[in-house]
C-alpha cells in the first residue's frame, strides 16, 4: 500500500459480513474507510447503495471506493451509472492491480457469493496497492470519459 486515502465501501444485504471485514482490515492498515452500510441484514437494492457510494466517488469526497453484492456485478453496474466512475468487478489479484494500472479505475467490486473472505482481502490490498500508469493508457481511459457526453 503506497499512500494512505480516503475509500468508501458499501453493499447490498448479500455482502454485510465481507464488506465489514474489508473495513476492519483496511483501517488496520490506516486507511481512512468510510462505510456508508447497510448494517442491517433486511433485504435491500444493490443499485441505490452502488449509486451512493459512486457519488462519494464522482465527487471528491473519497478517492477510491469499494462495493459488494452477491456477485459483485450487479452494484458494479450502477456505480457505472454515475459519471467518472470507472467500477470493475474482480475475483482475482491481477485483474485488481490491472484496473488500477491501466484502466485507473475508481471502484472496486467484489462478489461475496463468489470469493472467500481471505482472497477478498488479497483483492483490496492488489487494488489499493497499485498505481495508474498513464501514458498509453491515459488515452484509451480518455476514450472512455469522452462516452459519457
Ligand atoms: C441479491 O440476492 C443479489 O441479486 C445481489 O446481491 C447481486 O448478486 C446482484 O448482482
Amino acid at each position: 500500500m503506497t499512500e494512505t486515502r480516503r475509500i468508501v465501501l458499501s453493499s447490498d444485504h448479500a455482502a454485510i459480513d465481507l464488506r465489514q471485514a474489508v473495513a476492519r482490515h483496511l483501517e488496520a492498515r490506516g486507511v481512512d474507510v468510510v462505510d456508508i452500510g447497510p448494517t442491517t441484514p433486511e433485504s435491500t437494492h444493490y443499485p441505490r447503495h452502488g449509486a451512493e457510494a459512486a457519488q462519494r466517488v464522482a465527487s471528491g469526497d473519497c478517492q477510491l471506493g469499494i462495493i459488494l453484492c452477491g456477485t459483485g456485478q450487479g452494484i458494479m453496474m450502477a456505480a457505472n451509472k454515475v459519471p467518472g466512475i470507472r467500477c470493475g468487478v474482480c475475483s482475482d489479484t491481477f485483474s485488481a492491480r490491472m484496473i488500477r494500472q491501466h484502466n485507473d479505475a475508481n471502484m472496486l467490486s467484489i462478489g461475496a457469493r463468489v470469493v472467500g473472505e481471505g482472497l477478498a482481502l488479497e483483492i483490496v490490498d492488489a487494488f489499493v496497492g497499485a498505481e495508474f500508469e498513464g501514458g498509453r493508457h491515459a488515452t484509451r481511459v480518455d476514450m472512455i470519459t469522452a462516452l459519457e457526453a
